[in-house]
């Protein structure tokens, strides 16, 4: 498969693109800081044994370089069978609400830019007659929940975004993936107290990959979550506003 892949210097990232060239997919590399990429790909190239990893800079605050991004993964791979984005961003709550415009560039790269980003996608891979995109959403976009209101929020209509893009393009070819991982120990949440659930990049990865390789529209990661959120969704208003979840 060839993969254009937005957001594999860290975390789950990291661990979805480790697993895809290993086994041999033709991974092309997008994020902001063109020496980390070139790490990861170097990184890549010794757990793929394949030829040299591409890469080009793409950054989520700039959206005037998203075409000439996805413009290069394609000439180098010779076209896209998928592309995947785990590239996100997140502050604290309290973060948010003490710091407006803080507040502003997370929901401008969490749902405007990624769901910009995902539109140059499509298009690319509907031309060739379909293909896979792969979005890391969230389960905090499952309910306005205390801790998470903004990110939440960001996450919620990227979540709505994708499942209209799998209602209206799956019968062209175009299967959306909406990966909606739990809490997951990586460096974004560095600091933030774990829940019990909380899961590792790798188990993620492995989850996730499987969800590509179906097709699932839909995937929660690790799959307790899909649990705890059936609960969480039940839950009425008034019990909401007494629990810190
Ligand atoms: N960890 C969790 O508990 C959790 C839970 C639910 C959903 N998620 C979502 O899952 C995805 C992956 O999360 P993670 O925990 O693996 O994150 P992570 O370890 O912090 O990695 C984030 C990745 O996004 C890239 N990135 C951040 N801002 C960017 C920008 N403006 N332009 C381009 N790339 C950018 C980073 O690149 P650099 O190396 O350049 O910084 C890095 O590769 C995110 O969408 C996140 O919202 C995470």
């Amino acid at each position: 498969m060839k993969v254009g892949f937005l957001g594999a210097t860290r975390g789950m990232g990291r661990s979805l693109s480790r697993l895809m060239a290993a086994r041999g997919d033709d991974v092309f590399l997008l994020g902001r800081d063109l020496a980390d990429l070139e790490r990861s790909a170097r990184d890549l190239e010794a757990r793929s044994g394949k030829g040299p990893v591409g890469a080009a800079p793409c950054d989520l605050e700039r959206p005037g370089g998203f075409a000439a991004a996805l413009d290069a993964a394609e000439a180098r791979l010779g076209g896209l069978d998928a592309v995947v984005v785990t590239a996100g961003d997140f502050a604290r709550q309290d973060e948010l609400e003490q710091d407006v415009e803080r507040a502003r560039r997370l929901l401008e790269v969490d749902f405007t830019n990624t769901v910009v980003f995902c539109e140059h996608a499509r298009k690319r891979l509907l031309a060739r007659g379909g293909g896979t995109l792969v979005v890391f959403s969230s389960v905090a976009g499952e309910r306005g929940r205390k801790p998470v209101i903004l990110y939440g929020a960001a996450k919620a209509g990227l979540s709505r975004y994708l499942e209209g893009l799998d209602h209206k393009f799956r019968a062209q070819g175009l299967r959306t993936v909406c990966v909606k991982p739990g809490f997951v120990k990586t460096s974004m949440t560095d600091g933030l107290r774990p829940p019990p659930f909380a899961g590792d990049p790798d188990v993620v990865a492995r989850v996730v990959l499987r969800a590509i390789d179906r097709g699932q529209p839909v995937v929660y990661a690790p799959p307790i979550w899909r649990s705890v959120m059936l609960v969480i969704r039940l839950l009425p208003r008034f019990v909401m506003r007494r629990i810190g979840f």
